[in-house]
């Protein structure tokens, strides 16, 4: 099964409108070309106004970070499934830092993502372990509950329509990546293995799934040519049009 490569920007709480209209316009003018992966790049809610004009029509989509569940109501400093609609094709859900510093748990993820995909927005779902439970050998059975949780209730045609995004927490924005062998197993054992229990194996096969934390222009070439990796989920490195720009030229020559 042939999954098309992916990958995507995360620019977390960076980037007036100014600096993220440059950025965008820099980044269609590097990859305006680029036709063997899908790209994207999930702004500021403050941003996906300004970065949508910029990208309309471009090869690059646009995402938001997160969103709430219900679609308006009294939910103070919350953005609805159905603004983003308007502005995004992607949205991120439970980012570890969502998850660790407000409170996110697998079941308000759940909800997140079952509102996304009801609204035909295109959920990037983000798990992965803490370096704690990584080295206590905990990975396999936290990620296999991360997954269990977020597909709770979701049907074979809907869980096809997510993007997965494996970020092991002690990799994020540390500069330590974790090996592409070792991600790769993770992967297979605690994702897809998984997925073809709640599914089977041909949904377990069609599912993307991107790798996450301190990918960079110098890694991803190894990354990206792990089978089970389908792209990645870019923090820091996402940040500048050159090395967005430069990171994608390599996974396209990796993939070559
Ligand atoms: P990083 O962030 O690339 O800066 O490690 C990745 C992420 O948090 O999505």
């Amino acid at each position: 099964m042939m999954r098309r490569p992916f990958i995507a920007g995360n620019w977390k709480m960076n980037k007036t409108v100014a600096e993220a209209v440059e950025l965008a316009e820099s980044l269609c003018e590097a990859l305006g070309d680029v036709t063997e992966m899908d790209i994207a790049v999930c702004t500021p809610a403050t941003d996906l106004y300004a970065v949508s004009q910029a990208l309309e029509g471009s090869n690059i989509g646009v995402g938001a970070q997160n969103m709430y569940w219900e679609d308006k109501g009294a939910f103070t400093g919350e953005t609805s499934p159905v603004m983003v609609k308007e502005l995004a094709e992607y949205v991120i859900i439970g980012h570890s830092e969502r998850r660790e510093y407000f409170g996110e748990t697998d079941e308000t993820v759940n909800l997140k993502i079952k509102s996304a995909l009801a609204h035909g927005l295109k959920p990037i779902v983000c798990i992965g372990e803490s370096l704690e439970q990584n080295k206590a050998g905990e990975t396999v059975s936290f990620v296999k509950s991360q997954i269990e949780g977020a597909f709770a209730g979701l049907s074979e045609e809907d869980a096809r329509r997510l993007v997965l995004a494996y970020e092991p927490i002690w990799a994020i924005g540390t500069g330590l990546t974790a090996t592409p062998e070792q991600a790769n197993d993770i992967i297979r054992e605690a994702i897809r293995d998984v997925l073809k229990e709640l599914y089977n194996e041909e949904t377990a096969e069609a599912i993307r799934i991107q790798y996450g934390g301190s990918a960079k222009p110098g890694n991803i070439a190894d990354l990206i040519v792990m089978p089970e990796i389908d792209g990645a989920l870019v923090g820091g490195a996402s940040l500048k049009a050159d090395a967005f720009s430069e990171m994608i030229k390599n996974a396209v020559a990796a993939l070559k």
